[in-house]
């Protein structure tokens, strides 16, 4: 059974992209899914002086393990002023330091979703185009827009954006 890992891009406890991201993975039953939640991987902020006193934290580590031992990425980014949270953000950094090749060539769903009618596309056009320079594998993108009138009782209740979702899966587990 393949194994894949799943997380928002939120440290939100009540992260309506790791909503999606749960309900994505609902529509995976035949793999394996780990869902992880940035919360549970506390690092300082990202400071070159910092990492020359002390090092890479080993929470980086623990969290890059947890990339390079999947099959495959589920990711949902929140959006913070057109761009990735700091929590995501500063993740990322300190994982880059560790491996460039963050991503580790990995297939990768890639979502976002914000309660405003763009859904996340600022965030979403820069990861596109950024992810792939730290071997991401980026296979399906969806974006759903107006999270409060779209999403209801864990799932998404618009027809239209449902189907789209289920094709970007469908892509995804072919790839995988
Ligand atoms: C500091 C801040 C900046 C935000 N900037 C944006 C933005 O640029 N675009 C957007 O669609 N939503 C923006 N929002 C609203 C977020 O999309 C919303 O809080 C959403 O719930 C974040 O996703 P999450 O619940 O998964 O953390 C912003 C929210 C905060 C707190």
């Amino acid at each position: 059974m393949k194994h894949i890992i799943a997380f928002a891009g939120s440290n939100s406890k009540t992260s309506i992209n790791k909503q999606l991201v749960t309900y994505a993975v609902s529509l995976m039953p035949d793999l394996d899914v780990k869902i992880l939640d940035l919360n549970d991987f506390p690092l300082p902020v990202y400071g070159i002086d910092l990492e020359k006193e002390q090092g890479i934290p080993k929470v980086a580590h623990d969290f890059l393990d947890n990339i390079k031992n999947a099959d495959g990425i589920v990711l949902s980014l929140a959006e913070h002023n057109g761009a990735y949270t700091t929590a995501f953000k500063n993740l990322f950094d300190w994982m880059s330091r560790i491996d460039g090749k963050t991503f580790a060539g990995k297939p990768m769903l890639l979502m976002a979703t914000s309660p405003g009618a763009r859904g996340g596309q600022s965030v979403l056009s820069i990861a596109q185009d950024r992810f792939p320079r730290h071997d991401a594998i980026i296979i399906s993108v969806f974006s759903l827009p107006s999270f409060g009138d779209n999403f209801l009782d864990n799932h998404i209740k618009d027809s239209g954006l449902d189907a789209q979702l289920k094709i970007a899966v469908s892509k995804f587990n072919t790839s995988l």
